[in-house]
């Protein structure tokens, strides 16, 4: 019996990598174009840091996390999301005093216990920004206007976005007395989760999504109509801001987001390609948060996404073709022992010229050796026989078109035929 793979964490594989590859890659050219800089936190933080910051009350704490004791009996905790950990990194190198204004971006694995299911694993990986030290509703227009340009850079459309605001925390606790009326005569028709939700925290009852729960859910008063006049001016400002930057939004009254740190903005990016789990990003702001962790008074404002989504969206939408990862330049074919040294050695010149070069291991026969060379989709396809090590010709095959050119086999000189063509808005060669 082999050892299978952990229920809900998946190996992405070679074949598929060119997919992952190509949304880092957006994310990427997105956050240089808006100027956000990279930050790569552990994988691993004191439990206390979500419990604090994610809040016991949510669905993430409450049941999804992997939680164990280290050998010296301290609760780690494998992240279930980044916003905590960034704060946390701010914080530990005192940006707050420092430096206060930070626009950071992340990619990489989070952890949530959560039922696996298409576009749903209990490991997946994210793409997120956080920017922490400015109140104004503009950083929340550049945070919504970086994943509109993400999804315009990918060439995703049949996307929308759900805008709310849940305002401050006293408005927060103000609408949590009015869903608390609103759903007490009602919870009795209620799933057993709402009903401890009511009495917890009545604001994640608007994040279920059980069906006999639905009609009272849609019911519900909305989070805007009861914002303080600070909050209603700051949603006011964000939104003129988006209509002026033309920026696409829906307002729903009823978007709260699962985690427990929000203030203010809220917003979800929605696709009709992921069915059930149809929500590609999410994001607020969560002016609290720093200050939750022992930290002074700090806004932040981010959002983060799941691969593994959007990489479903790419791959339904664009058929599946090697062309999409890096494609290798060349295959070398050799002939005989004298070939098979001078193609090694030749392979190994053209490597540090930058050309990417492989090279049969197996001693195959020709036609073995022609069939990998097609079935790695290269590029280019150079025999190298005694003849070619002798004379330093030889005759390179481009494998889209078929035809085929004398070549100097001077390393340097090849090497300058073979360098694929720049695309430059990619920051890369294709
Ligand atoms: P979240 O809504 O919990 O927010 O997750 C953000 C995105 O991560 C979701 O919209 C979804 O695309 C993806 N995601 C979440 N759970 C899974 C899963 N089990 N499998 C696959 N994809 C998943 C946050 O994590 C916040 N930290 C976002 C944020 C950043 N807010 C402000 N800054």
């Amino acid at each position: 019996m082999t050892i299978p793979p952990v229920r809900g964490m998946n190996d992405i594989l070679p074949d598929d990598i060119g997919w992952w590859m190509k949304a880092e890659a957006a994310m990427r050219e997105i956050a240089r174009r808006y100027h956000y800089r990279e930050i790569r936190v552990p994988i691993v933080e004191h439990t206390e840091l979500f419990a604090r910051g994610v809040g016991e009350a949510t669905d993430i704490v409450g049941k999804e996390m992997y939680t164990f004791d280290d050998r010296k009996g301290r609760s780690l905790t494998l992240r279930p999301e980044g916003t905590a950990s960034i704060a946390r990194a701010y914080l530990t190198h005192g940006w707050q005093t420092q430096d206060p204004f930070q626009k950071l971006f992340y990619l990489g694995p989070m952890f949530r216990y959560e039922k696996p299911q298409k576009g749903r694993m209990r490991q997946f990986h994210q793409f997120g920004i956080e920017v922490f030290g400015s109140l104004d509703p503009t950083v929340d227009a550049e945070v919504i206007g970086f994943a509109w340009s993400l999804m315009r850079l990918l060439g995703l459309e049949d996307l929308w976005l759900r805008l709310n605001s849940i305002g401050c925390s006293e408005d927060r606790e103000r609408y949590r007395g009015i869903l608390h009326e609103h759903f007490t005569p009602s919870i009795g028709r209620m799933c057993a989760d709402c009903k401890r939700r009511l009495e917890e925290n009545p604001l994640r009852i608007l994040d279920c999504k059980e069906a006999i729960c639905q009609p009272f859910i849609d019911e519900a008063p909305g989070s805007a109509d009861h914002l303080c006049s600070e909050c209603a001016d700051h949603f006011a400002a964000v939104r003129e801001w988006l209509d002026r930057l033309g920026l696409a939004y829906e307002i729903d009254p009823r978007l709260v987001r699962g985690l427990d740190y929000y203030t203010r903005t809220v917003f979800e990016l929605m696709s009709k390609d992921l069915g059930a789990q149809d929500t590609l990003l999410g994001g607020g702001r969560y002016d609290g948060l720093v200050e939750m962790l022992d930290g002074p008074p700090t806004p932040g404002v981010g959002f983060a996404g799941g691969f593994e989504r959007l990489v479903l969206i790419l791959q339904e939408r664009e058929s599946q073709e090697a062309g999409v990862g890096e494609r290798l330049d060349l295959f070398v074919v050799t002939l005989g022992d004298e070939g098979r040294r001078y193609g090694i050695t030749l392979a190994e010149r053209l490597r540090s010229f930058g050309i990417s070069v492989d090279i049969d291991h197996r001693g195959r026969a020709l036609r073995k050796q022609m069939s990998l060379a097609d079935r790695t989709h290269a590029r280019y396809v150079l025999v190298v026989g005694e003849d070619e090590a002798k004379t330093g010709t030889g005759k390179l095959k481009t494998m889209d078109t078929g035809e085929e050119s004398d070549v100097n086999l001077h390393a340097d000189t090849l090497a300058e035929q073979l360098r694929p063509p720049c695309d430059c808005s990619r920051g890369r060669h294709s």
